[in-house]
């Protein structure tokens, strides 16, 4: 894959922004993006690397109707010796192949989604944060055009990666999050496309998202769609509970994302002699943990927001405090650990780490 490279003049390059109070979370985009088509007949075609801009799509697209929509979520990061990280994008790019294929869309090529990440990321380098915490957003996208009103596949995809550099994904900070469990909306079901990166769990997620908000707390935790009983996971973290030396998550049953960051977790839990169990666990026991003590830490888990550590769970008109609502022992290693990684920081024994380049 040759990609066409098309340069703003010195001048026009958008102004950086440092400061992470400024950055928030995918607020600022950078300069350029990357773009690629699938034509019928004629494959992948296209590779370019274009000023950030708008598109223009037909109104009939099937995107803008039936929601033929994937996305992945990733972050390059700036490594104290110069180095330019990111962290196991090629699970990225597997997963945008299996969601593509439950969506029945055109699979974008894993070998381009890397060369168009690393190209795209290392041209746009000046945009990488320093600051602590501070990372540049990656944000793969595909999605359905050709203009057709009837429910079918698309005849035509559009593959595109915009960037943005981040701080931290909850206001918050690494401090202890409020989640509400959600027992009356449910996000998605076994069968249904929960497992998929798409954009519309998302939007089916947003009305119980708002209401949580508007009463305080972070997010909601979602419980299963049949009987509501079991723990799934958080808007955009997958969960884990902690009993002492013992991680409990929720096994992937195909209704919660696979996340990069819960993998990962598992992993290196695993190495430094923690027990790891992926099962279903029933708000039932996470509720008796929390009363009886054996239940000592929950955290989230994901790419924008790391590792998040739970400080109180509302649930049925109680809320429920996690270690005081203060940040475990547990959580804190964990987090340590990774972001080590991730920021090169430490060594790291499992090859997560992707060397792409150097300021
Ligand atoms: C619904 C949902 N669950 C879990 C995750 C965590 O996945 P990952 O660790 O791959 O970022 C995300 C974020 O991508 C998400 O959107």
């Amino acid at each position: 894959m040759e990609i066409a490279v098309e340069r703003l003049p010195e001048e026009k390059l958008k102004p950086l922004y440092n400061d992470p109070a400024q950055l928030g979370f995918g607020k600022i985009f950078t300069d350029y993006m990357f773009t690629m088509k699938h034509q019928d007949g004629k494959g992948w075609v296209e590779p370019k690397i274009s000023p950030y801009s708008s598109f223009s799509i037909d109104p009939a697209a099937v995107v803008l109707h039936y929601s033929q929509e994937i996305f992945e979520g990733l972050k390059a990061y700036a490594a104290k010796d110069g180095r330019i990280l990111l962290f196991r994008p090629e699970q990225n790019a597997k997963r945008m192949y299996r969601s593509a294929e439950r969506l029945c869309m055109e699979p974008f090529p894993e070998e381009y989604f890397l060369k168009a990440v690393e190209t795209l990321v290392n041209l746009e380098k000046r945009w990488i944060p320093r600051a602590p915490e501070t990372s540049l957003y990656i944000r793969p996208t595909l999605v359905g055009l050709g203009a057709a009103l009837g429910v079918h596949p698309a005849s035509e995809y559009l593959f595109y990666i915009i960037l943005s550099p981040v701080a931290a994904y909850y206001k918050e900070g690494f401090k202890p999050v409020k989640l509400a469990v959600e027992d009356y909306y449910v996000r998605s079901v076994i069968g249904g496309v929960g497992d998929a990166k798409t954009g519309g769990n998302y939007a089916a997620s947003l009305m119980a998202g708002a209401k949580a908000e508007e009463k305080g707390f972070s997010q909601v935790l979602w419980l299963d769609a049949k009987e509501k009983k079991y723990v799934e996971e958080v808007g955009s973290m997958n969960m884990f509970f902690v009993f002492g030396k013992k991680l409990v998550t929720p096994n992937l049953g195909g209704s919660i994302l696979p996340g990069i960051t819960r993998a990962s977790v598992l992993e290196l839990a695993k190495s430094l002699g923690y027990q790891t169990e992926e099962r279903q666990i029933s708000i039932d026991e996470v509720v008796k943990g929390l009363d009886d003590g054996t239940l000592t830490e929950a955290f989230g888990s994901g790419t924008a927001a790391v590792i998040s550590p739970v400080g109180s769970l509302y649930y049925q008109g109680k809320d429920y405090l996690v270690n005081n609502n203060q940040v475990g022992k547990v959580t804190q290693e964990l987090y340590t650990k990774l972001v080590d990684i991730q920021f090169g920081n430490a060594k790291d024994p499992f090859g997560w780490s992707w060397d792409i380049g150097k300021f």
